[in-house]
Order: structure tokens, then C-alpha cells, then sequence
């Protein structure tokens, strides 16, 4: 069955596309490549790139027919919807570049996949779309479970919520079949090495731990330490990438069995201190770590944990990787194997 991947160049796209392709699926990418990775899809995964904007209707419309000559011939019958712009802080800065990007572009996917039914000429195509626990805003409890109020607090986290209601509406008016995850905060790599986190630039307390670990920066800022948990520091809950992938062949095969509309978060339940991270990191890797403590960053909530009871429940989902160590490892195997690659790059 063939599966449009939007985004699938990227982080957590890329280990999602590996695990379709171990469940049988045939996916195709979609990426604009501004921080997606050609050698990734290309190499690594070999599977049909499409190099492109989400917003482009008529490249979609040739994707999702099969027309596109990437396609071989075959219509797509769901997609997995990744591509979005991911940093906080620049879209505080740049509003109009997420909602142009990530709200608007999803909107232009939305209409290519009800097209059939608004034109009288069949059902919609099913989604999966990435959504993200910045939807939750502050919360006034932990664990965060999926109906915990949703108050995002930066234009980012909009952008997604405000996608989460196109759903509904679609859902509501054309049927449109949708399984929306939540995730909490993606990290590790995939055990063989060949895939991990490789964001240009990065913003991720556990690539930026590692990547100086590998000597490639100075130190780590600690953003607070005065903060309402155990060491001062922020809580945040870990998911290992390949469990998010295996959560994403579930929720597809849920939708292509039962259709309706569902949302999960996908988390471990567990939280990690900023401190305990640093812990673990020097731990795995065996060596020093220069950590700065710097004043708190505006909007930082002091404790944000899962409860991803319903995607256990409902999906049969199980973390294979659930702890920071594993996480971590894996992590460390993938920068020490692409740092290596880098430098004998720039010989
Ligand atoms: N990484 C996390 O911890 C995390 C947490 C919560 C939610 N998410 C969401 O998960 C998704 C994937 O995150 P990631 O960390 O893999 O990010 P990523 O930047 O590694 O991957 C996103 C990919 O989408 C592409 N892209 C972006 N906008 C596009 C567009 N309009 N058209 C075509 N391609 C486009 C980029 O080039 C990139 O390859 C995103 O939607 C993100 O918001 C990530």
C-alpha cells in the first residue's frame, strides 16, 4: 500500500518511513529539504523523494493520484503528515512563517485529501498528523492526558492546535478519517546507527548534551535551576524515535481498519530532569560535561509528563526503549558515527 510521507526527510519522518517499510507499506517523501536530509531518503531509507512545498496543490494532487512520475502508477491511500516548522522561539520572532507553513500548508493538504468527496467522486484520504505536547501550554496538572485543556502559548504551538481543529471540522463535515499524536519530547536514534537527530539548527537539550560530549561545542546552557522540582531544574518526558515510529504504524493501521477520528499523546509517563539528563549523558558517553546554569526561558512550564495510557490501551502500544539510558546510548552510538562521517567530510 502506498503512503505519502510529508516530512519524512527529517528526524522523526525518516524512523517512521523505516518502520512502514518493516510493516509492508511502500512510503513516498515529501520534503522541501530546508531541514530534511536528501542522503537520508535517498541512501539510507531508498525510497521515492518528492522535493516540494506541502502547500504546492498541484504536486500533491499528482501525488496523491500516483501521477507523479515518484509514484509508479499508484494512488496513495493514506498519509503520515510530519512537515512543519519546529522552533519555538522563531516563531515567536516570525509568526507568519508558521502559520504560512504549517497551518496554511496543512490546509492545502486538507482540501487534497477531501477533494473526493467535495467533488462527489469518492471517500477521503486518511491522515496521521504530528501534533505536539506545546499544544498543552502551561499545565495546571501532570500527567498531561489527551483532555487536559489546551492553551499553547507561542505562535508553534497554535499553528498545530489550530491544524488539530481543521481535523475536527473535516472530520465532521467530510468525513475526513484522522489519528492526531501528541508527542512529548522525541529522542534517541535508531540502534543500527544509520539514522538519528540531525537538526541545523539545533535546540534539543539531548543532541546539544551529546554534541558537546563530542567536543563540537563548548558547553550546555541549564535554563533555570530555581524551578519547583526535586534538583531546580525542568522536568520533561523522553520518547525514544523508534517508539514514536512503531506508535505511527498502529495509529495507521487503526485508521485504515476503523476510519473515525482519534488523538493520542506519546510519551513514557516518566520525567527526566534537566540535571538528571546531564547524569545519564556523562554516564553513557564517559566523559566531562561543562554545564553554564542560565536564567529561566520565558514560557518554560516546570514540569511537563504524559500519560499515554490511552495510546497503551487503545493502540496496544508498548515503548520498546523506555529508558533515559537506552535513549541515550543510542543517541551517542548515532552523533559519534555522524560526527565522524562530518569530519572526514571536511578533510
Ligand atoms: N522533535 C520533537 O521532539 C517533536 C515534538 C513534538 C512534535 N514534533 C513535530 O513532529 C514533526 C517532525 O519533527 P522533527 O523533529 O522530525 O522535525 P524535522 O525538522 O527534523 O522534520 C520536519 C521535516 O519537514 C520538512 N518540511 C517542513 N515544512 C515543510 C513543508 N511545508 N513542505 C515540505 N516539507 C516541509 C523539513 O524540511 C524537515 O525535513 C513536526 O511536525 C514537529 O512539529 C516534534
Amino acid at each position: 500500500m502506498t503512503l505519502l510521507v510529508t516530512g519524512g526527510a527529517g528526524y522523526i519522518g525518516s524512523h517512521t518511513v523505516r518502520a512502514l517499510q518493516k510493516a509492508g507499506f511502500k512510503p513516498i517523501v515529501l520534503d522541501n529539504l530546508v531541514y530534511g536530509h536528501l542522503r537520508i531518503v535517498e541512501e539510507v531509507l531508498g525510497v521515492p523523494l518528492v522535493v516540494g512545498q506541502v502547500g504546492d496543490r498541484a504536486l500533491l494532487d499528482q501525488v496523491l493520484s500516483g501521477e507523479h512520475p515518484a509514484c509508479g502508477g499508484e494512488p496513495v491511500q493514506a498519509v503520515l503528515h510530519f512537515a512543519a516548522y519546529a522552533y519555538v522561539g522563531e516563531s515567536v520572532q516570525d509568526p507568519a512563517k508558521y502559520y504560512r507553513n504549517n497551518l496554511a500548508d496543512s490546509l492545502t493538504l486538507l482540501e487534497a485529501l477531501v477533494e473526493p468527496v467535495r467533488s462527489g467522486t469518492g471517500t477521503a484520504i486518511p491522515i496521521v498528523f504530528s501534533s505536539t505536547c506545546a499544544t498543552y501550554g502551561i499545565p495546571d496538572t501532570v500527567p498531561i492526558t489527551e483532555d487536559t485543556p489546551q492553551n499553547p502559548i507561542n505562535p508553534y504551538g497554535r499553528s498545530k492546535w489550530m491544524v488539530e481543529q481543521l481535523l475536527s471540522d473535516f472530520g465532521a463535515a467530510y468525513g475526513l478519517p484522522s489519528v492526531i499524536f501528541r508527542y512529548f519530547n522525541a529522542a534517541g536514534a535508531d540502534p543500527s546507527g544509520d539514522l538519528g537527530e540531525d537538526h541545523t539548527p539545533e535546540t534539543h537539550l539531548i543532541p546539544l548534551v551529546l554534541e558537546a560530549m563530542a567536543g563540537l561545542r563548548l558547553g550546555v546552557q541549564i535554563y533555570g535551576d530555581d524551578y519547583p522540582t526535586p534538583d531546580g531544574t525542568c522536568i520533561r518526558d523522553y520518547i525514544h524515535v523508534c517508539d514514536l515510529a512503531d506508535a505511527h504504524v498502529l495509529g495507521l493501521e487503526l485508521l485504515l481498519a476503523s476510519g473515525g477520528q482519534s488523538v493520542y499523546n506519546l510519551g513514557n509517563g516518566t520525567g527526566y530532569s534537566v540535571q538528571q539528563v546531564l547524569d545519564v549523558a556523562r554516564k553513557v558517553t564517559e566523559r566531562g560535561l561543562l554545564a553554564h546554569v542560565a536564567p529561566r526561558r520565558e514560557g518554560d512550564p516546570p514540569v511537563l509528563v504524559a500519560s499515554a495510557e490511552k495510546a497503551r490501551r487503545e493502540l496496544g502500544w508498548m515503548p520498546a526503549y523506555p529508558d533515559l539510558e537506552t535513549i541515550l546510548s543510542h543517541a551517542w552510538v548515532w552523533h559519534q558515527r555522524s560526527d565522524a562521517e562530518l569530519l572526514s567530510n571536511d578533510e
